[in-house]
């Protein structure tokens, strides 16, 4: 999230907290270098106190307007997550990934050892991984248990099929990130939600929704109106129509 303004933000995550967010999802990597902590400061204050779990993340930080590290070396990964436990005031942290396992150059074993150590800890209670493989997950799960993933996987692309068929054979929590990336090109769920009187992105939220029973969606917001919108995909009514209007529009990017 890139600093904006901190009270507006702050308002529009309560907002969705009120309406029944469950888990916010942040990072170091998505705030300006000059206020690293922007997103977790945020997400800490306006969970504090609700029961909504933030999921953060380590091991990949901007380092300039538009450049990226990632590291989820040993050193780095328990670094992070002690500048992490500053911002959540010791608390113990709910959901901690490895951010970029695809760009970091040490092989994940390290990385998921450093975080299975701070589980065992107790500064760490759930241990992520974003952005895997199938191979990826075979390899941490050799190390330890991996209790969510995060991965890109839109309503019009299912970029993660394998990876989220993986999750589902070992019920483990699968989040989509970019849930909504390329997602103009859909006529009929366009037609369908004109019809309904209710937004295209919310129907290809729904039918994402529906794709798998362990996925759940990330979806980001700059406004509260989407940010509601969004929210409300998951009590829209599905039936055959919606299946047989994503499958036809899913067909026209096969
Ligand atoms: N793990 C990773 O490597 C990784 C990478 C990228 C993202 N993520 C996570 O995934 C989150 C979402 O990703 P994203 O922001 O790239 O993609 P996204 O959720 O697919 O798209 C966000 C955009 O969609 C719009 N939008 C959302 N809901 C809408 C609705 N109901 N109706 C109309 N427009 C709607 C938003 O509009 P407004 O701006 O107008 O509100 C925003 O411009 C991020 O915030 C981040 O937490 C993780």
């Amino acid at each position: 999230m890139t600093p904006r303004d901190r009270v507006a933000d702050l308002a529009m995550i309560r907002a969705g907290i009120a309406a029944g967010t469950a888990i916010l999802d942040t990072a170091r990597a998505y705030a300006q270098v000059d206020a690293p902590l922007y997103g977790e400061e945020l997400a800490a204050e306006a969970a504090r106190g609700t029961g909504v779990i933030v999921g953060t993340k380590g091991g990949h930080s901007r380092t300039g307007a538009n450049t990226w590290d990632a590291d989820i070396s040993a050193g780095r990964i328990r670094s992070d997550v002690e500048t992490s436990l500053r911002v959540f005031a010791g608390e113990r942290l709910e959901l901690y990934y490895l951010h970029r396992v695809d760009l970091a150059e040490q092989p994940v074993e390290e990385g998921m050892s450093a975080l299975a150590a701070l589980r065992d800890e107790g500064k760490v209670a759930r241990i992520g991984l974003s952005n895997v493989t199938v191979a990826d997950l075979e390899r941490a799960t050799a190390i330890a248990r991996v209790d969510a993933v995060q991965n890109l996987h839109s309503a019009m692309g299912r970029e993660s099929a394998e990876v989220v068929a993986w999750c589902e054979a070992g019920e483990v929590p699968f989040f989509a990130y970019s849930p909504l990336r390329s997602s103009s090109n859909a006529p009929r769920l366009a037609a369908m939600a004109a019809a309904r009187g209710v937004s295209r992105q919310r129907l290809q939220l729904r039918a994402l929704l529906e794709s798998s029973p362990v996925l759940s969606v990330i979806s980001g917001a700059t406004r509260p109106e989407t940010v509601l919108d969004s929210l409300a995909a998951e009590s829209e009514p599905w039936d055959e129509d919606l299946q047989t209007a994503y499958e036809e529009d899913l067909s026209i990017k096969a």
